[in-house]
């Protein structure tokens, strides 16, 4: 007679039998260096996330280090912007000092990624060259092109373009190939939904569009099968892995890229994610703890690999403490 309660009786049988493992080594911590000296600013929107500056950054790498990530996606937050994003791929800009200032103090101890756009550094917020109020695809291109290739001259790992123009992954594999880095892989913002999710790192980042939204490029999130067109578009001009964002709302559109490609899929748990958890916590509605185990093992189930998200030393240490993976 079947029981499905037998293999539930106690924690050891319950271990035994789980369909989803999480591993320390697939979280990616996403971390804002702001230019600057002797910063460490609290990000209100994100209740216990900090912008840091370079001279700072160690503080918070030394911390990842200790509870085991040894991952991190840079985002950049520069003192002055303009309407070609100048400070996107100036060699001495805020990422790309960031870079050698961590790669100088810990070599390959940290695999940095990057993250390539265009709107923390425009000064109108969107993430391309304008022409005539609209985001410019093709004129877009080489500014991406050339933001990926002044990261990874700094020293960057691995590039993560998340602007969502059409072509860039050929257009920046291209130019790192012909550069010399054709070992450099590239993570892909294959399914990059338009969501509200991001309000809080907008906040972060000086990042909301200054007019219109991002709807022009970013995906509609009526759509299912365009993320698989995405993700396949993204396949065949070179993407090593293909990210779904936001994660907690779009866990289906996970389980087919995953089911439907051949990559390593990444989930970013993003900012308005990592928010509503973190203030119905601090109000008492949930219990912040077990809703974060539940909602990260739910992106795992759901076919990712890899996940970028706020709470990576919280989830490092539930997976250290056996309380999920
Ligand atoms: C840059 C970028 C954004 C995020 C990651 N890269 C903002 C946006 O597209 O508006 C969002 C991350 C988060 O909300 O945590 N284009």
């Amino acid at each position: 007679m079947n029981r499905g309660r037998r293999t539930r009786r106690n924690d050891n049988v319950r271990r035994m039998v789980r369909e989803t493992r999480l591993s320390k080594d697939s979280l990616i911590y996403p971390l804002f260096l702001e230019e600057g000296s002797d910063i460490k600013a609290h990000i209100d929107a994100m209740p216990g996330q900090y912008r840091y500056s370079p001279d700072r950054v160690h503080e918070i790498i030394d911390k990842c280090l200790d509870h085991g990530i040894n991952k991190v996606i840079l985002f950049g937050i520069p003192a002055c912007k303009d309407s070609v994003g100048t400070q996107a791929y100036d060699e001495d800009a805020i990422v790309q000092s960031g870079i050698r200032k961590i790669k100088e103090e810990y070599g390959d101890e940290i695999y940095i990624v990057t993250d390539v756009c265009m709107c923390e550094y425009t000064d109108h917020g969107h993430c391309g060259i304008l022409k005539d109020k609209e985001v410019d695809n093709d004129l877009t291109l080489p500014y991406l092109a050339k933001i990926a290739l002044s990261h990874v001259e700094a020293g960057a790992d691995m590039v993560a373009p998340s602007d969502m123009m059409d072509g860039r992954i050929e257009k920046i594999r291209r130019t790192l190939d012909e550069a010399g880095y054709s070992n450099i892989p590239i993570m892909s913002y294959a399914a990059k939904y338009a969501s509200a999710f991001y309000g809080p790192f907008r906040d972060a980042a000086g990042s909301a569009p200054s007019f219109g939204d991002r709807r022009a490029y970013q995906m509609d999130y009526h759509n299912r099968r365009e993320a698989i067109k995405e993700s396949l578009f993204d396949a065949a001009e070179g993407a090593d892995i293909l990210m779904v964002k936001p994660a907690l709302s779009y866990l289906d559109i996970i389980r087919d890229v995953k089911d439907r490609t051949n990559l390593p899929v990444a989930a970013y748990s993003v900012s308005g994610e990592y928010s509503m958890i973190k203030n119905a916590g601090k109000a008492g509605l949930l219990d912040e703890y077990k809703t974060m185990c539940e909602s990260t093992v739910s992106i795992y189930r759901a076919g990712a690999d890899i996940l970028l998200t706020y709470y990576a030393m919280e989830i490092a240490d539930a997976i250290q403490k056996g309380d999920i993976g």
